[in-house]
């Protein structure tokens, strides 16, 4: 495989996406990784990515011995400033920012950028900056500001960019790393999703053996389909759970019990938990609060499900890289957006052993793979939908009567997009109800009514979105329908926020 040593830049994934893309294995490890975990696993070249940090930094530098494997090098960004800084060349901080569409200009021949056509558009994205190179690195281009975007040293199997080949404002990109893997560390291309869904039936059940394992499921892709892979391995030593919090959308848990004991065949068991989670949360209404409360009765009742099911000895989990990298940064948990509500925390309590069949996986690989294992185009297809629910849908407190306006308003806008051709062009589409009253007129009579917005989004892997286009004439069915038929609603805004800045849920 070829090792991504993760820096902590949230484009660092998309090395290993595009590797695997050009069908390469690909593995994002620490930043701190060692050279013996680097030989068992076989890594066959190393990508230093890129990353928020500086060089002075003492604390964020590679194991020196990584780069004494005799393995070819790609240091990317910050990656090809860690390599200036410990091979002897300079890096300096300070007004050397530059961040969007570059053009390179070449210097020579080159084997990163053999067979790339003119101009070459890069992204820059970068506050430090090489200027001076390691002794016999040599320069193959640069740019208007930057004298050193690209450099190769042949003899030390050393190269680097200053800009990001990974990301798609570098067009060619895909192209750069493709030299890289192929020319310079002779790899062929061997990985594909189809032999990889094989290997980890295989890799599950050579773990696992004769132990019994617990998952979550909810119904939602993740969840789903590595219950199937888990369901392949283990047959029924596999214990999937399904706790319905109560905020599941109108009619959904019915529907996912259908969907995974029914059409699955999983051996499902359901724990109907919507009281004790709406009483845990009354009263609360900061985002934060709300979300820790539900992760954490999710897990107590999770836990008594899985006591019940004892003995068992590993948790299989759904968890895909956006996740991983949005509640996680190199630093620690500083840059955590959300937390993002999941099963965490149970390994340790239970002291179950953590299983991530798609740990390395985006959402649209998750996809293939679950068409790979033949579950229907309809389970695949359905827009994500968060673990805790229409709980961070409903902005304050949450009562039974909130969940009411909510799910209603949710059904009318789902129904009416499905109806219209426009559900399986959106990534996500859901109902937010708001904290504030606002006045309208209906029937000649004042109102002083609750408000929604709707929120639908397209996007592929939610790490960004934009808000998706729905036709005016389909948006005015589905506010007069709310509006008419929602008890409690008499206004419908529509969110025309992208991510950045905006994050899909409102909580
Ligand atoms: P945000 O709001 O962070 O959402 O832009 C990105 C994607 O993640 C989903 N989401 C969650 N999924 N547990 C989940 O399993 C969570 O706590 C959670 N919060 C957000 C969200 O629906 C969107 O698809």
């Amino acid at each position: 495989m070829i090792a991504v040593v993760d820096f902590g830049a949230q484009y660092n994934l998309l090395i290993a996406r595009r590797l695997r893309e050009l069908g390469f294995a690909a593995e994002v490890v620490p930043f701190d990784v060692g050279p013996e975990y680097l030989e068992r696993a076989g890594a066959r070249a190393l990508v230093l990515s890129g990353g928020p940090a500086s060089v002075s930094d003492a604390d964020i530098l590679p194991h020196p011995e990584i780069l004494e494997l005799g393995l070819p090098v790609l240091g990317i960004c910050y990656g090809m400033q860690v390599i200036c800084h410990l091979r002897g060349g300079r890096v300096e901080t300070g007004d050397h920012q530059e961040y969007g569409k570059r053009t390179l200009k070449r210097i020579g021949d080159s084997e990163l950028l053999d067979g790339l056509e003119d101009p070459i558009q890069v992204w820059m994205s970068h506050g430090d900056l090489a200027t001076a190179l390691p002794e016999g690195a040599r320069v193959v281009a640069e740019t208007e500001n930057c004298p050193f975007a690209a450099v190769e040293d042949p003899d030390r199997q050393l190269y680097m960019t200053q800009f990001h080949p990974e990301v798609s404002h570098t067009p060619q990109g895909s192209k750069i790393l493709e030299n890289f893997v192929r020319r310079v560390a002779k790899q062929e291309p061997d990985w594909s999703l189809e032999t990889q869904v094989s290997a980890t039936v295989t890799r599950i059940a050579d773990k696992i053996g004769d132990s019994r394992a617990v998952c979550g499921v909810s119904g939602g892709v993740d969840s789903t389909v590595a219950a199937v892979l888990a369901h392949r391995a283990l047959g029924d030593r596999l214990v999937p759970i399904f706790v319905d919090h109560g905020m599941m959308r109108d009619g959904e848990a019915e529907e996912v019990e259908e969907m995974l004991a029914g059409r699955l065949g999983l051996p499902l068991q359901t724990i109907h938990a919507g009281p004790r989670f709406l009483a845990n949360l009354e009263g609360e209404s900061d985002p934060e609060k709300k979300r820790k409360i539900i992760g954490k009765t999710f897990i107590e009742v999770f836990e008594e499900a899985a006591r019940a099911q004892a003995p068992i000895d590993y948790l299989i989990q759904g968890t895909l890289y956006p996740d991983v990298i949005e509640s996680r940064s190199v630093r620690g948990p500083s840059a955590t957006i959300k937390t993002h509500h999941n099963v965490g925390g149970l390994p340790e309590r239970m002291e179950l052993k953590l299983v991530e069949p798609l740990r390395e996986l985006f959402k649209d690989e998750v996809r293939r793979v679950g068409a790979i294992l033949e579950i229907d185009a309809d389970i695949l297809g359905r827009h994500p939908f968060p673990g805790p629910g229409l709980a961070v849908r409903i902005l304050g407190d949450i009562t039974e009567e909130r969940i009411r306006m909510a799910r209603e308003s949710d059904r009318i806008f789902i129904e009416e997009l499905r109806s219209s051709g426009q559900y399986d062009k959106i990534w996500q589409a859901f109902t937010v109800l708001l904290p504030v009253r606002t006045v309208g007129v209906m029937g000649d009579k004042r109102t002083y009514e609750q408000a929604v917005a709707i929120r639908a989004v397209t996007s592929t892997d939610a790490m960004t979105a934009d808000w998706a286009r729905i036709p005016y004439d389909v948006l005015e069915t589905i506010s007069n329908r709310i509006v008419n038929e929602v008890r409690g609603l008499n206004r419908v805004t529509y969110d025309i926020t992208s991510k950045p800045p905006g994050t899909i849920e409102w909580e």
